[in-house]
């Protein structure tokens, strides 16, 4: 829909003068933008009142062939100049990564524009200063789209949950952690099968790097806990773990005992401060977020008020981001004329971030060993000695050409320092034949 069209049709009593926006990035996110709002512009107006008018764009290759249509827009060759513009009213930012797209971030926002991003590694590691300049300036940085793609999450929390007094969020916002971890407990193959086949066939990014070392996931979690824990906008105090150790006999292990393996996003209240971590971790199959499968996304917020609340979606892809980006726009179309400056997400007084050995949870353990008397009170000795309950122990065929006996133990939950030190101590057992191979369960919300 063009402006003039939008404005025609705009409902009586609306305002007609357009938003203009100028848009920086014409990659998957920025195109899925574009003809998402040649879409569903329409809907957008009448939602808003406003009209959203993508006035120009910027990208690194202007003669790269695109399959949209870029018909009206006016292209900008140097970013820097769109963001200098005077007759913008947002700066779209869908470059990603932190430079350029923080310089001209923070040029838009000097400049008294809003700023809509789905930045999350910007956010993660610069957000509380481009929050701080966008408050002296009067405008807003807005970041739907910067976690979990379609899913409203921050909206959900800014907006929806405002009058609760937040307990946990705990979910799965990475779904290439997922797609891989789904296809290892389906096919029974390892981690670095299957990321190979992902890969040959386009299921991760061109550098699926962050998203296996679970730093995608640290990033998100930084967000979502500076709004429902006033927590200060940076992802280096989240306790962060991937997935390549992660072992497909402990999959096939863990369905057995009742059990699916999942990389989680945890951030938690306890009295002592806030857990934040993010880590392959074991949950009940009956947990809602176990039957989350292949790359959608997930995530169990829980509000004193509220109870448990869960959301499930597209985490990323053209559309779905769109979707996101699109409802940031229409807020600012909504709200601007009557000023709605930054307000600060991260508390004058912010909780205390507990470290990784603070943190709760039960355990799963995978030792071989040797088959004769006494091997299993000498385990379960050093257990209860760190002050480890048992919960269940199995013990297993010998795996094809094993002559050693593999013993699993589920514990009930306690301080990953207990954990620590009855590891220092089983890995000296001489019965032990290997590694004590451990994982993290969530028996909780
Ligand atoms: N690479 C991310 C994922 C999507 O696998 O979830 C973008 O945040």
């Amino acid at each position: 829909m063009s402006p003039q069209e939008a404005r025609a049709r705009a409902a009586p009593g609306t305002a007609t003068v357009p938003l203009r926006v100028g848009l920086l990035g014409l990659g998957t996110v920025g195109g899925g933008v574009v003809e998402l709002l040649h879409r569903n512009g329409e809907l957008l107006l009448r939602r808003s009142g406003r009209p959203v008018q993508l006035v120009c764009v910027s990208a690194r290759d202007a003669t790269k062939p695109r399959a949209l249509s870029l018909d009206g827009l006016e292209f900008v060759p140097e970013a820097r100049r769109l963001v200098e513009r005077p007759d913008l009213d947002v700066v779209l930012e869908l470059i990603g990564g932190l430079e350029p797209a923080e310089t001209l971030v923070r040029a838009a926002l000097a400049s008294g524009k809003h700023v809509v991003t789905a930045n999350k590694a910007l956010l993660a590691a610069r957000g509380g200063e481009l929050l701080a300049l966008a408050r002296q300036n009067g405008v807003r940085l807005a970041f739907e789209a910067a976690v979990c793609g379609g899913m409203p999450l921050i909206k959900l929390l800014r907006e929806g949950l405002a009058g609760n007094r937040l307990e946990s969020i705990i979910g799965i916002v990475n779904g290439t952690c997922n797609y891989i971890l789904s296809a290892m407990e389906e096919q029974g193959t390892d981690f670095a099968e299957v990321l190979k086949a992902a890969r040959a066939q386009g299921y991760t990014e061109a550098d699926p790097t962050a998203d296996i070392q679970g730093l995608d996931a640290a990033q998100k979690l930084a967000v979502l806990a500076t709004l429902g824990f006033g927590l200060p906008l940076r992802d280096d105090k989240v306790h962060t773990e991937g997935i390549a150790e992660v072992e497909s006999v402990d999959l096939r292990y863990a369905r057995e005992l009742g059990y699916r393996l999942r990389h989680l996003a945890i951030a938690r209240r306890r009295p002592e401060g806030i857990e934040l971590r993010t880590h392959p971790a074991l949950l009940p199959e009956q947990h809602p977020l176990a039957d989350t499968h292949g790359a959608m996304n997930a995530v169990l917020l829980r509000g004193d008020a509220a109870g448990p609340i869960l959301l499930r979606g597209a985490g990323a892809g053209a559309s779905p981001t769109a979707s996101a980006v699109l409802a940031d726009l229409g807020d600012l179309a909504a709200t601007v004329p009557h000023g709605h400056p930054e307000a600060p997400l991260d508390a004058t007084d912010p909780p205390r971030v507990l470290t990784a050995t603070e943190t709760l949870s039960a355990y799963y353990l995978r030792m071989q060993v040797e088959d004769r008397p006494g091997v299993l009170a000498g385990i379960s000795g050093i257990l209860s000695e760190a002050g480890i309950s048992i919960e269940a122990v199995s013990q297993k065929e010998p795996l094809q050409g094993e002559r050693h006996a593999t013993i699993l133990f589920i514990t009930r939950e306690v301080p990953e320092q207990h954990m620590d030190a009855a590891r220092a101590r089983l890995v000296k057992l001489p019965i032990l034949h290997g590694a004590v191979t451990w994982l993290r369960l969530l028996h909780t919300d």
